[in-house]
Protein backbone atom coordinates (compact mmCIF):
# COMPACT_ATOMS: atom_id res chain seq x y z
CA UNK A 1 0.00 0.00 0.00
CA UNK A 2 2.73 2.53 1.02
CA UNK A 3 4.32 1.52 -2.32
CA UNK A 4 1.52 2.17 -4.07
CA UNK A 5 1.26 5.63 -2.35
CA UNK A 6 4.51 6.35 -3.36
CA UNK A 7 3.90 5.81 -7.26
CA UNK A 8 0.96 7.74 -7.01
CA UNK A 9 2.85 10.51 -5.18
CA UNK A 10 5.80 9.99 -7.46
CA UNK A 11 3.09 10.43 -10.96
CA UNK A 12 1.44 13.78 -9.32
CA UNK A 13 2.69 15.88 -11.73
CA UNK A 14 1.86 18.95 -9.74
CA UNK A 15 3.66 17.86 -6.70
CA UNK A 16 6.65 17.03 -8.98
CA UNK A 17 6.13 21.12 -10.28
CA UNK A 18 6.45 21.94 -6.62
CA UNK A 19 9.71 20.23 -6.15
CA UNK A 20 11.03 21.58 -9.11
CA UNK A 21 10.22 25.31 -8.55
CA UNK A 22 11.34 25.33 -5.41
CA UNK A 23 15.41 25.78 -5.60
CA UNK A 24 15.74 24.46 -1.79
CA UNK A 25 13.51 21.41 -2.33
CA UNK A 26 14.79 20.75 -5.71
CA UNK A 27 18.74 20.86 -3.99
CA UNK A 28 17.41 18.26 -0.91
CA UNK A 29 15.44 15.98 -3.33
CA UNK A 30 18.59 16.25 -5.55
CA UNK A 31 20.93 14.59 -2.88
CA UNK A 32 18.55 11.74 -2.49
CA UNK A 33 18.42 10.81 -6.15
CA UNK A 34 21.99 11.33 -6.52
CA UNK A 35 22.62 7.37 -4.64
CA UNK A 36 20.90 5.91 -7.85
CA UNK A 37 20.98 8.06 -10.44
CA UNK A 38 24.60 9.36 -11.83
CA UNK A 39 23.83 13.03 -13.21
CA UNK A 40 21.37 15.09 -15.35
CA UNK A 41 23.72 14.81 -18.37
CA UNK A 42 25.06 12.04 -20.78
CA UNK A 43 28.28 12.91 -19.39
CA UNK A 44 27.44 11.71 -16.18
CA UNK A 45 26.28 8.12 -17.09
CA UNK A 46 29.20 7.62 -19.48
CA UNK A 47 31.96 8.85 -16.99
CA UNK A 48 30.29 6.54 -14.05
CA UNK A 49 29.87 3.40 -16.45
CA UNK A 50 33.54 4.33 -17.70
CA UNK A 51 34.88 4.04 -14.57
CA UNK A 52 32.76 0.62 -13.59
CA UNK A 53 34.10 -0.87 -16.63
CA UNK A 54 37.53 -0.26 -15.41
CA UNK A 55 36.94 -2.07 -12.32
CA UNK A 56 35.54 -5.36 -13.92
CA UNK A 57 31.70 -4.87 -14.31
CA UNK A 58 29.49 -4.21 -17.48
CA UNK A 59 27.35 -1.43 -17.97
CA UNK A 60 23.45 -0.66 -18.89
CA UNK A 61 22.72 2.43 -19.21
CA UNK A 62 19.28 4.25 -19.48
CA UNK A 63 17.98 7.94 -20.42
CA UNK A 64 15.50 8.32 -17.43
CA UNK A 65 11.78 9.16 -19.19
CA UNK A 66 8.36 7.09 -19.87
CA UNK A 67 5.28 7.38 -20.78
CA UNK A 68 6.14 10.84 -23.01
CA UNK A 69 2.65 11.71 -24.46
CA UNK A 70 4.44 14.59 -26.87
CA UNK A 71 5.47 13.33 -29.98
CA UNK A 72 8.45 15.82 -30.24
CA UNK A 73 9.55 15.10 -26.98
CA UNK A 74 9.55 11.14 -28.16
CA UNK A 75 11.62 12.56 -30.90
CA UNK A 76 14.29 13.94 -28.69
CA UNK A 77 14.15 10.83 -26.25
CA UNK A 78 15.12 8.82 -29.66
CA UNK A 79 17.84 11.61 -30.43
CA UNK A 80 19.13 11.45 -26.83
CA UNK A 81 19.71 7.57 -27.09
CA UNK A 82 21.30 7.52 -30.59
CA UNK A 83 23.73 10.41 -29.30
CA UNK A 84 24.61 7.70 -26.14
CA UNK A 85 24.75 4.93 -28.47
CA UNK A 86 27.55 7.34 -30.85
CA UNK A 87 28.93 8.25 -27.57
CA UNK A 88 29.50 4.74 -26.24
CA UNK A 89 30.63 3.26 -29.39
CA UNK A 90 33.63 6.19 -30.26
CA UNK A 91 34.48 5.56 -26.74
CA UNK A 92 34.78 1.77 -27.11
CA UNK A 93 32.38 1.78 -23.93
CA UNK A 94 30.68 -1.82 -24.45
CA UNK A 95 27.45 -0.32 -22.41
CA UNK A 96 23.74 -1.95 -23.61
CA UNK A 97 21.66 0.19 -23.76
CA UNK A 98 17.85 0.24 -21.70
CA UNK A 99 14.40 2.38 -22.17
CA UNK A 100 10.90 2.16 -22.01
CA UNK A 101 9.12 1.83 -24.93
CA UNK A 102 7.03 4.05 -23.36
CA UNK A 103 9.85 6.69 -23.72
CA UNK A 104 10.41 6.81 -27.64
CA UNK A 105 6.33 6.67 -28.35
CA UNK A 106 4.55 3.97 -26.92
CA UNK A 107 1.92 5.84 -25.42
CA UNK A 108 1.62 7.77 -28.18
CA UNK A 109 1.26 5.10 -30.93
CA UNK A 110 2.97 1.54 -31.53
CA UNK A 111 4.29 2.62 -34.63
CA UNK A 112 6.57 5.77 -33.66
CA UNK A 113 8.00 3.73 -30.84
CA UNK A 114 8.60 1.02 -33.47
CA UNK A 115 9.97 3.46 -35.99
CA UNK A 116 12.22 5.67 -33.51
CA UNK A 117 13.66 1.21 -31.70
CA UNK A 118 14.36 0.17 -35.49
CA UNK A 119 16.36 3.41 -36.18
CA UNK A 120 18.23 3.04 -32.46
CA UNK A 121 18.85 -1.13 -33.28
CA UNK A 122 20.72 0.29 -36.48
CA UNK A 123 22.94 2.59 -34.63
CA UNK A 124 23.80 0.36 -32.00
CA UNK A 125 24.14 -2.46 -34.32
CA UNK A 126 26.66 -0.12 -36.62
CA UNK A 127 28.80 0.11 -33.52
CA UNK A 128 28.41 -3.37 -32.22
CA UNK A 129 26.41 -2.43 -28.92
CA UNK A 130 22.92 -3.76 -27.92
CA UNK A 131 19.60 -2.97 -26.94
CA UNK A 132 17.54 -3.80 -24.02
CA UNK A 133 13.54 -3.19 -23.80
CA UNK A 134 12.10 -2.78 -20.10
CA UNK A 135 9.03 -4.11 -18.95
CA UNK A 136 5.78 -1.73 -18.12
CA UNK A 137 2.74 -2.15 -16.53
CA UNK A 138 0.34 -5.07 -17.93
CA UNK A 139 -1.44 -2.75 -19.93
CA UNK A 140 1.19 -2.43 -22.26
CA UNK A 141 2.79 -6.40 -22.15
CA UNK A 142 1.52 -7.20 -25.64
CA UNK A 143 2.08 -3.82 -27.66
CA UNK A 144 6.06 -4.32 -25.91
CA UNK A 145 6.09 -7.70 -26.79
CA UNK A 146 4.25 -7.52 -30.52
CA UNK A 147 7.56 -4.58 -31.53
CA UNK A 148 10.21 -6.61 -29.70
CA UNK A 149 8.98 -9.25 -31.90
CA UNK A 150 9.21 -7.16 -34.97
CA UNK A 151 11.88 -5.66 -34.33
CA UNK A 152 13.15 -8.99 -33.54
CA UNK A 153 13.05 -9.84 -37.68
CA UNK A 154 16.21 -7.51 -38.61
CA UNK A 155 17.56 -6.93 -35.49
CA UNK A 156 19.29 -9.81 -33.22
CA UNK A 157 20.87 -7.25 -30.82
CA UNK A 158 17.76 -6.10 -28.97
CA UNK A 159 16.67 -7.56 -25.67
CA UNK A 160 13.98 -7.92 -23.93
CA UNK A 161 12.53 -7.89 -20.26
CA UNK A 162 10.02 -9.93 -18.96
CA UNK A 163 8.33 -9.60 -15.23
CA UNK A 164 7.78 -13.06 -13.39
CA UNK A 165 5.39 -11.72 -11.12
CA UNK A 166 3.20 -12.21 -14.26
CA UNK A 167 1.27 -15.60 -14.73
CA UNK A 168 1.57 -15.30 -18.57
CA UNK A 169 5.65 -14.89 -18.26
CA UNK A 170 6.66 -18.64 -18.07
CA UNK A 171 4.29 -18.87 -21.79
CA UNK A 172 5.99 -15.55 -23.24
CA UNK A 173 9.46 -16.89 -21.89
CA UNK A 174 8.83 -20.56 -23.94
CA UNK A 175 7.49 -18.31 -27.35
CA UNK A 176 10.60 -15.54 -26.89
CA UNK A 177 13.12 -18.39 -26.71
CA UNK A 178 12.84 -18.28 -30.39
CA UNK A 179 13.77 -14.74 -31.08
CA UNK A 180 17.11 -14.05 -30.90
CA UNK A 181 17.48 -11.08 -28.26
CA UNK A 182 18.93 -11.60 -24.59
CA UNK A 183 16.16 -11.96 -22.31
CA UNK A 184 16.09 -10.11 -19.02
CA UNK A 185 14.25 -11.24 -15.72
CA UNK A 186 12.66 -9.29 -13.06
CA UNK A 187 10.38 -9.90 -10.84
CA UNK A 188 8.75 -6.75 -11.55
CA UNK A 189 7.65 -3.28 -10.25
CA UNK A 190 4.25 -2.51 -10.59
CA UNK A 191 0.95 -3.32 -8.86
CA UNK A 192 -1.08 -5.62 -10.90
CA UNK A 193 -4.46 -7.11 -10.46
CA UNK A 194 -4.52 -10.64 -8.10
CA UNK A 195 -6.35 -12.42 -10.83
CA UNK A 196 -2.77 -12.00 -13.71
CA UNK A 197 -0.03 -11.30 -11.61
CA UNK A 198 1.80 -13.53 -8.03
CA UNK A 199 2.69 -10.85 -5.30
CA UNK A 200 6.11 -10.87 -3.92
CA UNK A 201 6.19 -14.34 -2.14
CA UNK A 202 8.37 -18.02 -1.95
CA UNK A 203 6.14 -18.64 -5.00
CA UNK A 204 7.23 -15.73 -6.71
CA UNK A 205 10.56 -16.50 -6.11
CA UNK A 206 10.11 -20.12 -7.17
CA UNK A 207 8.80 -19.49 -10.74
CA UNK A 208 11.76 -16.28 -10.85
CA UNK A 209 14.02 -18.97 -10.85
CA UNK A 210 11.93 -21.45 -12.76
CA UNK A 211 12.37 -19.02 -15.47
CA UNK A 212 15.65 -18.63 -15.33
CA UNK A 213 16.22 -22.34 -15.42
CA UNK A 214 14.16 -22.39 -18.68
CA UNK A 215 16.51 -19.89 -20.35
CA UNK A 216 19.69 -21.42 -18.54
CA UNK A 217 18.74 -24.97 -20.06
CA UNK A 218 17.82 -23.58 -23.93
CA UNK A 219 21.67 -22.20 -23.65
CA UNK A 220 19.83 -18.32 -24.03
CA UNK A 221 21.37 -15.16 -22.92
CA UNK A 222 19.81 -13.87 -20.21
CA UNK A 223 20.67 -11.26 -17.24
CA UNK A 224 19.10 -12.69 -13.95
CA UNK A 225 18.23 -8.83 -12.53
CA UNK A 226 17.42 -8.67 -9.12
CA UNK A 227 18.87 -8.06 -5.45
CA UNK A 228 17.57 -10.61 -3.53
CA UNK A 229 20.20 -12.63 -1.95
CA UNK A 230 17.72 -15.74 -1.72
CA UNK A 231 17.36 -15.65 -5.46
CA UNK A 232 21.43 -15.32 -5.94
CA UNK A 233 21.95 -18.25 -3.16
CA UNK A 234 19.69 -20.43 -5.43
CA UNK A 235 21.60 -19.19 -8.75
CA UNK A 236 24.76 -19.64 -7.51
CA UNK A 237 24.37 -22.63 -5.64
CA UNK A 238 22.57 -24.21 -9.36
CA UNK A 239 25.91 -22.81 -11.12
CA UNK A 240 24.07 -21.23 -13.22
CA UNK A 241 26.16 -18.17 -12.93
CA UNK A 242 29.14 -20.03 -14.73
CA UNK A 243 27.36 -20.34 -17.85
CA UNK A 244 29.00 -17.84 -20.76
CA UNK A 245 25.74 -16.52 -21.42
CA UNK A 246 23.84 -15.99 -17.75
CA UNK A 247 24.85 -12.68 -15.47
CA UNK A 248 24.10 -10.81 -12.64
CA UNK A 249 22.10 -7.19 -13.16
CA UNK A 250 21.94 -4.86 -10.22
CA UNK A 251 20.88 -1.27 -10.14
CA UNK A 252 23.06 1.61 -9.60
CA UNK A 253 23.48 2.28 -5.81
CA UNK A 254 21.56 -0.89 -4.83
CA UNK A 255 23.79 -3.51 -2.91
CA UNK A 256 27.01 -1.97 -4.46
CA UNK A 257 28.80 -4.06 -1.86
CA UNK A 258 27.17 -7.63 -3.15
CA UNK A 259 27.76 -6.27 -6.38
CA UNK A 260 31.32 -6.05 -5.68
CA UNK A 261 31.51 -9.49 -3.84
CA UNK A 262 30.10 -11.19 -7.02
CA UNK A 263 32.24 -9.73 -8.96
CA UNK A 264 35.18 -10.71 -6.80
CA UNK A 265 34.28 -14.15 -7.10
CA UNK A 266 34.64 -14.22 -10.62
CA UNK A 267 31.09 -13.99 -12.00
CA UNK A 268 29.92 -11.52 -14.19
CA UNK A 269 27.88 -8.38 -12.91
CA UNK A 270 26.42 -5.62 -15.21
CA UNK A 271 25.39 -1.97 -13.04
CA UNK A 272 22.69 -0.09 -14.56
CA UNK A 273 22.95 3.14 -14.73
CA UNK A 274 20.65 6.05 -15.52
CA UNK A 275 20.81 9.70 -16.52
CA UNK A 276 18.33 12.55 -16.87
CA UNK A 277 16.73 15.50 -15.20
CA UNK A 278 13.66 13.07 -14.52
CA UNK A 279 15.78 11.82 -11.41
CA UNK A 280 12.67 12.09 -9.21
CA UNK A 281 10.70 9.76 -10.43
CA UNK A 282 13.07 7.25 -10.64
CA UNK A 283 14.06 8.09 -6.41
CA UNK A 284 10.17 7.45 -6.17
CA UNK A 285 10.63 3.98 -8.08
CA UNK A 286 13.52 2.95 -6.26
CA UNK A 287 11.60 3.79 -2.70
CA UNK A 288 8.52 2.43 -3.51
CA UNK A 289 9.72 -0.75 -4.79
CA UNK A 290 11.99 -1.32 -1.36
CA UNK A 291 10.14 1.18 1.20
CA UNK A 292 13.79 0.82 3.55
CA UNK A 293 15.02 3.02 0.82
CA UNK A 294 13.32 5.88 2.53
CA UNK A 295 16.14 5.69 5.32
CA UNK A 296 18.98 6.37 2.83
CA UNK A 297 17.25 8.96 1.20
CA UNK A 298 16.44 10.69 4.11
CA UNK A 299 20.43 10.86 5.60
CA UNK A 300 21.24 12.21 2.01
CA UNK A 301 19.19 14.98 2.10
CA UNK A 302 20.08 15.97 5.40
CA UNK A 303 24.08 15.16 4.79
CA UNK A 304 24.41 16.39 1.39
P1 LIG B 1 12.45 -8.11 -3.94
O1 LIG B 1 11.73 -6.87 -4.28
O2 LIG B 1 11.64 -9.33 -3.72
O3 LIG B 1 13.33 -7.86 -2.67
C1 LIG B 1 14.05 -8.94 -2.05
C2 LIG B 1 15.18 -8.40 -1.22
O4 LIG B 1 16.16 -7.78 -2.07
C3 LIG B 1 14.77 -7.30 -0.25
O5 LIG B 1 14.27 -7.84 0.95
C4 LIG B 1 16.10 -6.58 -0.07
O6 LIG B 1 16.93 -7.32 0.81
C5 LIG B 1 16.68 -6.62 -1.45
N1 LIG B 1 16.27 -5.44 -2.24
C6 LIG B 1 15.33 -5.40 -3.19
N2 LIG B 1 15.21 -4.17 -3.71
C7 LIG B 1 16.08 -3.41 -3.06
C8 LIG B 1 16.42 -2.05 -3.13
N3 LIG B 1 15.83 -1.20 -4.00
N4 LIG B 1 17.36 -1.58 -2.29
C9 LIG B 1 17.97 -2.41 -1.43
N5 LIG B 1 17.70 -3.73 -1.30
C10 LIG B 1 16.77 -4.21 -2.11
N6 LIG B 1 10.90 -3.95 -13.20
C11 LIG B 1 9.97 -3.91 -14.17
O7 LIG B 1 8.77 -4.06 -13.90
N7 LIG B 1 10.36 -3.69 -15.49
C12 LIG B 1 11.66 -3.56 -15.83
O8 LIG B 1 11.97 -3.39 -17.00
C13 LIG B 1 12.65 -3.62 -14.81
N8 LIG B 1 13.97 -3.50 -15.10
C14 LIG B 1 14.91 -3.76 -14.12
C15 LIG B 1 16.26 -3.85 -14.44
C16 LIG B 1 17.19 -4.20 -13.46
C17 LIG B 1 18.64 -4.32 -13.82
C18 LIG B 1 16.75 -4.48 -12.13
C19 LIG B 1 17.73 -4.90 -11.05
C20 LIG B 1 15.43 -4.35 -11.80
C21 LIG B 1 14.49 -3.99 -12.77
N9 LIG B 1 13.14 -3.89 -12.45
C22 LIG B 1 12.22 -3.82 -13.49
C23 LIG B 1 12.69 -3.85 -11.04
C24 LIG B 1 12.28 -5.24 -10.56
O9 LIG B 1 11.09 -5.67 -11.16
C25 LIG B 1 12.08 -5.25 -9.04
O10 LIG B 1 11.08 -4.33 -8.70
C26 LIG B 1 13.32 -4.93 -8.25
O11 LIG B 1 14.46 -5.54 -8.80
C27 LIG B 1 13.14 -5.44 -6.80
O12 LIG B 1 12.95 -6.82 -6.84
P2 LIG B 1 14.07 -7.87 -6.36
O13 LIG B 1 14.16 -9.00 -7.32
O14 LIG B 1 15.34 -7.15 -6.21
O15 LIG B 1 13.58 -8.48 -5.01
Amino acid sequence: QFSHSLKSIARNLKFKAYIQQSSELNRIFKGAAKRFVTGDYREDGVSVGNQLIQKGYRISLEFIGENTINKEECLQAKDEFIALIKECGDRRLNARISFDLSHIGLSIEPELAYQNLMEMAKEAQSHGLSLMISMEESAKTDPILAIYKKVSADYSNVGITLQAQLHRTVEDLNELLHYPGAIRIVKGAYQEPSDICTPRSEKLDQRYLELVEICVKAGHQISIASHDNAIYEQVIERGFLRHPYVEAEMLYGIRPEYCKKLKEDGLPVRVYLTYGVEWYLYLCHRIAEYPPNIYSAITDMICR
